[in-house]
């Protein structure tokens, strides 16, 4: 017994030894990313107008890294804390390995960094240190961004009200704190801009920048998508009042999706969303409320959501997924029982 005792304490020992090896290697090692380019990006009064289209309608920079109203529909921005960062998504919220406050993307935190930096964040997922970032930062779908793209991106968000605020640092547990470096690798070459008169092009580039899936697609507990359920919905989101919000099956099922939507009744369905969420209406805990952003992509063009409707109409497969896309905190009475 005794040599036993001792053979699996060496073995622990050894284990531990590799173990410590291995994640200096990772911290070392990783992540594997070029030092940024060093250039300015020229802005221009067309390089500011997308810019501002693609950031609040599009992409969503501002979606996450403001701080909301927990209390109203659709859980609107606060307009003087935009860019600002500090809105918690954690593991009660989504099941996240850690908690995250989306930082300050105002001047007031990018100051210091070059364009290149700022181009380099949206396409490898680093910050200005070289620092990994947890891909809620959607930086895998703004690498398909093209260059015309980003670089306005970057001429508008230098291009906001600087808003004074310091979210608390990202914090993540073991081992994913590790895992997280070895993601961001170097983009790549620029992809070529969307050909626009190509509905079916432009749709696919339009759901990746908007990363669609992102809460459309179910994970499993990984944060891995579940096979054969692209865009099938049904992600739990868990609100601090006890209600579960899910995002929909958007698949072309007839039964479960949107299957015998026209387009014309998809896009009236977003500039409806939008003016339901625009009315600020204050929601009492355990009312319907959803986190569908409909004031951002409620403004997106006409060309633009008839081309995300002709993609998930033809590139998506329909997926018989019924959605409850809101369950009410259990009642007083009934947790009672
Ligand atoms: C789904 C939420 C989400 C969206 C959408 C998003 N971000 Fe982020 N972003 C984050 C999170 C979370 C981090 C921090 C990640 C970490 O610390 O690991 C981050 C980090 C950053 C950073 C690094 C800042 C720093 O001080 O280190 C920049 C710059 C940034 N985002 C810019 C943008 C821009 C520009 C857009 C839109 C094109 C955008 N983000 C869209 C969640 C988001
Ligand atoms: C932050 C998470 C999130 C993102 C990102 C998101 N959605 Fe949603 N979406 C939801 C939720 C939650 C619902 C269900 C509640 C509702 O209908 O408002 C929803 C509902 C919808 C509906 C209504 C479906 C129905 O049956 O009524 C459509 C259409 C839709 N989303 C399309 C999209 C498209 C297209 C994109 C990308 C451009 C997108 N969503 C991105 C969360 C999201």
């Amino acid at each position: 017994m005794k040599t036993f005792f001792k053979f699996a304490l060496g073995f622990i020992v050894v284990l531990v030894l590799a173990g410590a090896a291995g994640f200096g290697y990772l911290n070392l090692a990783f992540p594997k990313v070029s030092p940024a380019e060093n250039f300015q990006v020229k802005s221009t009064p067309e390089r500011l107008t997308r810019g501002r289209y693609l950031a609040e309608n599009v992409t969503g920079c501002f979606g996450c890294h403001s701080d909301r109203y927990l209390d109203r529909y659709n859980f609107p921005l606060k307009t003087e804390t935009r860019g600002q960062g500090g809105f918690l998504f954690d593991k009660k919220l989504m099941g996240l390995p850690g908690s995250l406050s989306p930082p300050n993307i105002t001047p007031y935190n990018l100051k210091d960094w070059t364009d290149g930096e700022i181009v380099r964040t949206l396409r490898c997922g680093v910050d200005k240190n070289g620092k990994a970032l947890f891909p809620l930062m959607p930086y895998p779908n703004f690498s398909k961004l093209c260059q015309e793209d980003l670089y306005s991106i970057v001429a508008y968000i230098r291009s906001i009200k600087p808003v004074t605020n310091n979210p608390p640092a990202t914090k993540l547990d073991f081992p994913v704190n590790f895992i997280v470096r070895t993601i961001p690798h170097d983009a790549g070459a620029y992809p070529p801009p969307p050909d626009r008169k190509n509905a079916l092009v432009l749709g696919t580039y339009l759901v990746n920048a908007a990363s669609c899936a992102a809460c459309h697609t179910p994970v499993d507990g990984h944060g891995a998508p579940l096979p054969g359920m692209d865009f099938a919905g049904g992600m739990e989101f868990h609100f601090p009042d006890g209600s579960t919000i899910r995002p929909a099956n958007i698949t072309p099922d007839k039964k479960t999706g949107i299957g015998d939507w026209t387009k014309d009744y998809f896009i009236q369905r977003f500039r409806q969303g939008k003016k339901m969420a625009d009315s600020g209406t204050p929601v009492k805990p355990g009312e319907f409320n959803t986190l569908m952003p409909w004031p951002e992509f409620g403004a997106m063009t006409d060309g633009d959501l008839g081309a995300i409707y002709d993609y998930l109409r033809n590139n998506v497969k329909p997926v018989n997924h019924n959605v409850e896309k809101f369950t009410p905190p259990r009642t007083q009475t009934a947790s009672a029982k």
